[in-house]
């Protein structure tokens, strides 16, 4: 298989290309992304375990990008932020019609991305967004409790991140968009579903404060289960120094535009580590939980699961793993838990050495 990489350089890129080569049967991977020389100091790292290249483009030129998807037999995309890339992407997808695999963690990329299915269908490519841990995980783990239950009715997906445990900056600008996008929208209506609710992870995670957001886990839920009464989508940081920071500067609109954030971004990156000290103790790992509430046998019942890993294993396993196993035949817009079984994807995923859990009340 020949395979191209968007994104290669980034925290995540970096971390896939090594997952892709280590596991899959591929023939070539190119390596790309803006930077050559960072591609090409990534290629000499990863040379003698199949042909690599390096491509230096930028998404934004379309010819480009559908040249290069062109030459490959499926596109795998660690490139973000998702709010300005992913559709971009999807477009070269469907116009190559060559098959795409991404991280995308944005809702309204999502969103705009499912009403291509048709499209996709017609151009013989398959486009699978959001395979990384949240969405991508905590998905399949949505659709394992699933199985369990006759009626599902409410879905709590919360993530337990760590300023200390996170990407590089595509992965920050989207955590600062997606607060900025909450803090401004009328769904949240009254004080209680926007104040702090902590959420507890397995260890060494523990307790964390969270907050409400849109991601893009709430399309493929409601999809799938029409009669679903809840969802929500919880997030926090365990540094809460870090995220009180940060959620004065999104109510001072300080992140309020593309521009602003980036600013804020680069002013803020001296004192973050003092930000950290500050909250003392808190484990450097990433943490996802997810609870699925229903009816089974006429009684109402709770399934929850939970994961601990870093944040690039979390994102780069999966992503890896639906590239290389996806069947080559079908086509359209997908999310991971359409195009495999998940009890057999997050057996793949657990095999690579990331833990699940089961987390059940204690019977007293
Ligand atoms: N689904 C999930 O669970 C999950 C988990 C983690 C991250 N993510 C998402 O994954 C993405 C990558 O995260 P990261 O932490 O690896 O970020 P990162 O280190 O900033 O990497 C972003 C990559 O995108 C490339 N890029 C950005 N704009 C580009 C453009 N116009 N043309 C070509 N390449 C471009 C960058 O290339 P250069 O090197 O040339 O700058 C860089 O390699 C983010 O969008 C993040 O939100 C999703």
């Amino acid at each position: 298989m020949k395979l191209l990489l968007l994104g290669a350089g980034g925290t995540i890129g970096r971390r896939t290309a090594g997952e892709l080569l280590r596991w899959g049967a591929i023939q070539h991977l190119t390596l790309a992304g803006r930077d050559a020389g960072k591609l090409e100091r990534l290629r000499d790292r990863l040379s003698g375990r199949a042909s690599i290249s390096v491509a230096a483009f930028d998404i934004a030129d379309g010819d480009r990008l559908e040249h290069h998807f062109r030459e490959h037999d499926r596109v795998v995309s660690c490139a973000g932020p998702a709010y300005s890339l992913e559709e971009l992407c999807v477009d070269a997808a469907i116009r190559a019609g060559t098959s795409y695999i991404s991280l995308n963690d944005d809702l309204e990329a999502a969103a705009a991305v499912r009403s291509r299915d048709r499209e996709a269908v017609t151009a013989g490519a398959m486009v699978v967004s959001g395979c990384g841990a949240s969405p991508g995980i905590t998905n399949l783990l949505v659709a394992l409790a699933a199985e369990e239950l006759e009626e599902l009715n409410e879905v709590e997906i919360s993530v337990g991140a760590s300023s200390a445990d996170g990407g590089g900056p595509a992965t920050d600008l989207h955590f600062i968009a997606m607060l900025d996008a909450a803090a401004r929208s009328n769904d949240l209506d009254d004080d209680r579903s926007r104040s702090p609710h902590p959420v507890y992870f397995p260890d060494p995670v523990g307790w964390v404060e969270t907050f409400p957001c849109g991601h893009p886990e709430e399309l493929a839920v409601r999809r799938d289960h029409p009669g679903l009464v809840s969802f929500r989508f919880r997030i926090g940081l365990g540094e809460k120094a870090v995220m009180d920071v940060l959620r004065a500067s999104v109510a001072s609109r300080l992140t309020a535009s593309e521009r602003r954030r980036r600013l804020w971004l680069k002013a803020a990156q001296p004192s973050r580590p003092l930000l950290e000290k500050l909250s003392p103790g808190v484990a450097p790992w990433t943490a996802l939980r997810t609870d699925v509430r229903g009816r089974s046998g006429g009684r109402s019942k709770t399934i929850s699961y939970g994961v601990v890993d870093h944040l690039v294993n979390l994102a780069s396993i999966p992503i890896a793993l639906v590239a290389t196993e996806l069947p080559p035949d079908e086509a359209g817009v997908r999310t991971p838990e359409q195009c495999f079984e998940p009890r057999r994807l997050l057996a793949g995923i657990a095999r690579r050495g990331v833990r699940f859990a089961r987390l059940q009340p204690h019977a007293w």
